[in-house]
């Protein structure tokens, strides 16, 4: 199936780059928020970012126009009407994505696909949102922030998710320059269940006082040849989005390496999330 309009839900940090890489594929895009003002703050959000390209030489001006004029912002869930492939990329949450999905099912067409950018909830779980018919339509589409710099896609398959909804998310990927893995529909699915140890552990010796957080971040850098530290890529991913995951993988997994270390409750109890609040494990100018 050619996946040519795609509609967004959630226009944060990852719903306006997923925004983006379709619109620059040359795909028919509609960004949602209920609030108008965050759906056209995150096309706005786009503008930037191929602004930028276009100041390194690396998009020409008319090829930045094309692909704003792809991109429509809008408070109407019922233009899910119009859409070949629906993406929800809304706060990581049971509720919050459950009501949205329920609502997505009344009004999108019978043949669309339903694609979740959960990083850890069941794709089982957020199926049962939509009707029984839709399930095989329904998969976990996991993309990496930043999602136009990030070549990977995780596909995630439920128990009812079909080949035919697998192989078209994996002829859309390939449009959109991007590697796909399937992960089974288990806790954290594969990237998260890799990298939610390492930041914990990253954490546990930074609250024993083992080393300085730059240590720690020049460790994975230098030593590993990470592009981040692990307390640095935390703050640029966000601690409550962290701890979430981690909460879902200890949930899971009852195992001693997810549980969420003290330090970073702490944090989040007292709303310093990282990057996007000008603090985490270390402090970032406003
Ligand atoms: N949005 C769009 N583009 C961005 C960007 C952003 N937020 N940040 C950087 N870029 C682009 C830059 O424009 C630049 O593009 P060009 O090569 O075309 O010029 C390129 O990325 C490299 O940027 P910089 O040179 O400014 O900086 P850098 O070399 O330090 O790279 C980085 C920045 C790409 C973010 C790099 O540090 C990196 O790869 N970090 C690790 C990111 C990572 O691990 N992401 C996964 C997080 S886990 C996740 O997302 C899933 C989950 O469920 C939690």
């Amino acid at each position: 199936m050619a996946i040519e309009r795609v509609f967004v839900a959630g226009a944060g940090l990852m719903g306006h780059g997923i925004a983006q890489v379709h619109a620059a594929a040359g795909k028919h895009v509609t960004l949602y928020e209920p609030d108008l003002s965050r759906a056209t703050a995150g096309r706005d959000r786009i503008g930037g970012n191929l602004e930028r390209q276009v100041g390194k030489g690396r998009l020409e001006a008319s090829e930045r126009d094309a692909i704003l004029a792809r991109i429509a912002a809008t408070d109407d869930l019922a233009a899910a009407a119009e859409a070949d492939l629906v993406v929800e990329a809304v706060f990581e949450d049971v509720a919050v994505k459950t009501s949205l999905w329920a609502e997505l099912d009344r009004v999108a067409p019978p043949a669309a696909v339903f694609g979740t950018n959960t990083s850890s909830i069941s794709i089982d779980r957020l199926a049962g949102a939509v009707g029984e018919a839709r399930r095989p339509a329904f998969v976990g589409v996991h993309f990496f922030s930043p999602v136009p710099v990030m070549p990977l896609v995780e596909l995630i398959r439920g128990s009812a998710t079909d080949d035919a909804t697998e192989a078209a998310m994996r002829e859309l990927a390939a449009e959109l320059g991007k590697q796909v893995i399937v992960s089974a529909d288990r806790p954290g699915f594969l990237v998260n269940r890799i990298l939610m140890p390492l930041l914990g552990e990253a954490m546990r010796a930074y609250e024993e006082g083992t080393g300085t957080a730059e240590d720690i971040d020049a460790g994975a850098r230098i030593g590993l040849n990470h592009p981040m530290g692990p307390l640095e890529l935390a703050d640029f991913i966000g601690l409550d989005v962290v701890l979430g995951i981690m909460r879902v993988l200890h949930d899971g997994f009852d195992q001693p390496q997810f549980a969420p270390p003290a330090i970073l409750e702490r944090l989040v109890g007292e709303g310093h999330l990282g990057q996007k609040t000008g603090r985490g494990f270390h402090t970032y100018p406003r």
